[in-house]
């Protein structure tokens, strides 16, 4: 079957592609729309460009150098991590250190399994799929992926009731890439299908720092390394957040300050903002309120602490939890979330007794 003719069965059956050119859309309330495109622009391009995530680069130079040498595509990589720790921005650069094209998509907006059989055949021979918020995916269509990932072979019914038949086409062969907020959330058969799976962690302060004197430099915003180290210390582990803390210091130091973001200069802009010096935000510090004083340290239920704070359980376990855990702001026990030791002296009170619970 050429290439056109397996369109039109595909266009035949109510086909369209499922493509979302951007798939960004971060836990983040306080980006501007204007402020995407800057992220773009700070995005790394490459592996060297790439700060942090030692062991994951080094894993996936091998992976990339392999399949390089053996002129095939590399093998399906999985990466996990909480958001704007990189995962979108390494499917990227997987796909230019193979020097291949890019295809972008996101598990909720493949609706059909027909949305991933149209993308999938529109692949060239060697193409990386990125296929973001992959737990998300319908699994209807997660079923589609699976003889596609195995096999690089797309199974389709044409035609209804008695006279239905099942045709097998053949596909390009493609490297697929997905990203998820936490491993645990992609079903078992699928995450057995990919042939490296990469954690992202929290970023250490000293990354961060990098990584903010980078997108200064990017921006063109004057900064000296003790603005930087202020910023990082306050990005919760997370470049997405260092960038746009940046960013927030840039306008506070052009309006009230010099124009060079200094040490000083950042610790007062970020307080203007409300970033405490541990980088705890508003709903951060909801949440240690919620568990120190409203339930007094007894252990929290997460529907309970979602509902108290407003917000969903999925934001509170991806976004909030991971560097407040690590923190030791807050702790999970079998009977809910529980303040972590630090959390008292954060919020001013005094340390919590034990034996009074
Ligand atoms: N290791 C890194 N080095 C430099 N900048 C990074 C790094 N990881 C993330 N960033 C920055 O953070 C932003 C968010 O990263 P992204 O890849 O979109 O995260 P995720 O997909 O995990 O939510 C990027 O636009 C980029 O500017
Ligand atoms: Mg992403």
């Amino acid at each position: 079957m050429t290439p056109d003719a397996r369109k039109e069965v595909l266009a035949g059956q109510g086909v369209d592609a499922g493509v979302e050119r951007d798939p960004q859309r971060p836990v983040d309330p306080v980006a501007a729309p204007a402020e995407e495109a800057d992220e773009a622009g700070l995005r790394p391009r490459a592996l060297a460009e790439f700060v942090g995530q030692g062991q994951l680069t080094e894993h996936l130079r091998i992976v990339i150098e392999a399949a390089l040498k053996r002129d095939q595509p590399a093998d399906h990589l999985l990466f996990a991590g909480p958001p704007g720790l990189g995962k979108t921005s390494l499917a990227g650069i997987v796909a230019a250190e193979l020097g291949v094209g890019l295809r972008v998509t996101s598990g909720p907006v493949l609706v059909r399994s027909g949305d991933l059989a149209a993308l999938l055949t529109d692949l060239q021979e060697g193409d990386v799929l990125f296929i973001d918020e992959i737990h998300r995916m319908h699994r209807s269509v997660e079923e589609i992926l699976y003889p596609a990932m195995e096999d690089f072979k797309l199974d389709i019914l044409i035609g209804k009731g008695p006279t239905a038949r099942s045709i097998r086409l053949d596909l390009p062969r493609f490297t697929l890439v997905g990203a998820t907020t936490r491993t645990g959330l992609v079903a078992g058969p699928l995450r057995d299908r990919f042939g490296f799976v990469g954690r992202l962690d929290l970023y250490d302060p000293v990354e961060l720092e990098a990584i903010v004197l980078r997108s200064a430099g990017i921006l063109g915003v004057p900064i000296d390394p003790d603005g930087a180290r202020r910023i990082a210390e306050r990005s919760r582990g997370t470049p997405r957040i260092a960038n746009r803390l940046l960013r927030r210091v840039r306008d506070y130091v052009e309006v009230r300050a010099e124009g060079t973001i200094t040490g000083d200069a950042a610790v007062a802009g970020l307080d203007v903002f409300g970033v405490d010096e541990l980088g705890l935000d508003k709903v951060d510090r909801a949440i240690l309120d919620v568990l120190c004083r409203r339930f007094s340290g007894r252990p929290v239920g997460l529907t309970t602490l979602a509902q108290c704070i407003g917000e969903e359980t999925d934001t509170i376990e991806d976004a909030y939890e991971p560097y407040l855990l690590q923190q030791g702001l807050l702790q999970r026990t079998s009977r809910g979330r529980m303040a972590g030791p630090r959390a008292w002296a954060h919020l001013g009170l005094p340390p919590m007794d034990a034996t009074l619970l």
